[in-house]
């Protein structure tokens, strides 16, 4: 019994061992992760607007956290036409960090700024690819 017990343990480190030696898990696909992007990008827009320093920050973060993933992930894909990671570092990156500066400072029309360039930056890949899917600005007023 008590062999057991150590085999089921060691069985048990073996496999988390070799799960965490693989690096980042992502079990979705594009258009799912996309949907997590989707979820960062609207609430940030509209905690910009509401200028909550913390919240946007921490938004931010997990929309830079999900495109990470996606960098690691996708480095091809049958609807992209270069791997994620490039699209990264060149269009989103850059306002992601705008983004993140401004906040520290709490200098909101920077920040708004830096959004409306990341949400156009998505844009511009969906109609490079023909993916019919506007991304919103939610930092705008009238837009609920
Ligand atoms: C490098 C190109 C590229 C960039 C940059 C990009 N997307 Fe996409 N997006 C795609 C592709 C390709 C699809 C279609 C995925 C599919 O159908 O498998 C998509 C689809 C979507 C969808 C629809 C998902 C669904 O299932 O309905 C949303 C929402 C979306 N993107 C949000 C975003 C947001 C928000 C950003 C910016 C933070 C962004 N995308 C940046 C390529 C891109």
């Amino acid at each position: 019994m008590k062999a057991l017990l150590v085999m089921v343990f060691i069985v048990g480190f073996v496999i988390l061992f070799v799960q965490c030696s693989n690096g980042v898990e992502n079990k979705k696909d594009l258009d799912e992760n996309m949907l997590d992007l989707a979820m960062y990008s609207d609430n940030l827009g509209l905690y910009l607007r509401k200028q909550d320093a913390d919240y946007s920050l921490w938004l931010l973060d997990g929309l830079d956290s999900t495109l990470q993933i996606l960098s690691i992930t996708f480095t091809e894909h049958r609807k992209l036409l270069r791997p994620f990671k490039q699209s990264y570092n060149k269009e989103l990156a850059p306002p992601i960090n705008d983004i993140r500066k401004a906040l520290y400072k709490t200098d909101f029309p920077k920040a708004v700024e830096s959004y409306r360039l990341l949400i156009n930056n998505c844009n511009d890949c969906h109609i490079d690819l023909e993916i019919d899917k506007t991304v919103v600005d939610w930092s705008k007023a009238g837009v609920h």
